[in-house]
Order: structure tokens, then sequence, then C-alpha cells
């Protein structure tokens, strides 16, 4: 079993840092090999390039990202770990995505034919990705008033394309560390990872 854990957050305090602490505690503990990208950290640049845009015919992929799409390939399991961020998650991990997650590595699209339209090959499946998010605002506005948006994108647009069976942890009202969200990171960390390695 391999696990690759994606870390987006700068800062060494607040609640993403304790939710890679106690995620990295609960593999220790568990014995289950793990490995963490922590994007702010190796200053990871989230610009794709011009070489890079596939769907210009442009298939350039930097050795660097060659290097996480083969950590990707042999990971099992997944682990996102990232604040929501104007409804969405931190712009490095988008540009992570954009310029790692390629066509012909992640996903193939064969053309069905008809209206232009075409379907996915998945190429990654049979691996499971635990997000674990954290939002300024109440869970009762993001999961009912505004339908859980934070999810959608990455859950259904990219991990489903790709084949990634996926499952959300959020901790909500993440705007102090007190004792009682320390509480909620740890519980919410123990969930992902019995919905991990079940
Ligand atoms: C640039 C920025 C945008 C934010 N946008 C949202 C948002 O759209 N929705 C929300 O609930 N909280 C939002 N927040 C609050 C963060 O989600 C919150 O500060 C974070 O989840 C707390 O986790 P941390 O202690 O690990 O930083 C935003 C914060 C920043 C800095």
């Amino acid at each position: 079993m391999k696990t690759l854990i994606i870390y987006a957050h700068p800062e060494t305090k607040g609640h993403c840092p304790l939710i890679l602490k106690e995620m990295e505690s609960l593999h220790k503990k568990e014995k289950i090999p793990y490995e963490v990208i922590d994007l702010y950290k190796i200053k990871y640049d989230p610009v794709l390039k011009a070489s890079e845009h596939y769907t210009a015919g442009n298939r350039a992929v930097s050795g660097q990202n060659k290097i996480f799409q083969e950590k990707i390939r042999a990971a099992d399991r997944l682990i996102f770990i990232h604040p929501v961020w104007w409804g969405s998650y931190p712009a490095v991990l988008k540009g992570f995505i954009d310029r790692v997650f390629t066509s012909g590595f992640a996903f193939n699209l064969k053309p069905l034919g008809f209206l232009g339209l075409a379907m996915p090959i998945k190429h990654l499946k049979g691996k499971k990705a635990a997000v674990l998010q954290t939002t300024g605002s109440p869970k009762i506005i993001t999961a009912t008033y505004l339908g859980n948006r934070f999810k959608k994108t990455l859950k259904h647009e990219t991990f489903a394309f790709c084949g990634i069976k996926s499952r959300y942890f959020q901790i909500d009202k993440a705007t102090q560390v007190t004792e009682k969200q320390v509480s909620r990171i740890k519980k919410e960390a123990k969930k992902a990872m019995g919905w991990l390695y079940s």
C-alpha cells in the first residue's frame, strides 16, 4: 500500500498544518508508508506552459511533473489537504492538477463519433482519494444553502473523470484553532483513515 499526501497550505500554523500532522501521525501509528508533496514548501510553479498545452497538441511534461505522475501512478491512496479559498482550492493545487493530471497520463478522450462528444478513458482507476478541507464558513451554509460547491470541481471534474474514487472530510468554522477544532480535526482525520484503508 502506497500513500501520497498532496498538501496545499502556506503556513505552519492553523488548521491545515494540524490536519497534516494528525494524518502523518496516524500513518506512522498504523505503519502505513506515505510521502508528502508540500506544494508551498517546494515552491511549486503552478503555471501551465504553452509547451504543455495538450489540447493544442503540445505534449511537454516537465521532469518534476513526470516524477509526480510516477508517484501518483504508484500510489494506491491519495490524500489532499487544503483550505477553501474563494469557493475552491488554492491556485497552487489547481496548477498542480493542470500540469500533472495530463491527457495520456490521467485519462484519454475517446471520440464517440457524434455531436462532437468524447468519453474519458480513465487511467487512474482503483485509487482512492480523501480530501480534507477547511472552510471559514459553517457547513450549514456550504452544504445546504450553497449546495457544497467546494467539493464539486475536484470530485466530479477531476477525480471521477480520471477514475479515482473520492470522499470529502470538511472541517468548517475554521476561523480559530480552539480545543474544539483540534478534536474535530482528529475526528475527521480518523474518519478519513477509516474510509481510505477499509
Ligand atoms: C484568499 C481566501 C479566500 C477564502 N475564501 C473562503 C471561501 O470562499 N469560503 C469559506 O468558507 N472560507 C474562505 N476563506 C477562509 C478559509 O477557508 C479559512 O481561513 C481556512 O479554511 C482556515 O484554515 P487554516 O487555519 O488551515 O488556514 C478564505 C480565506 C482566504 C485567505
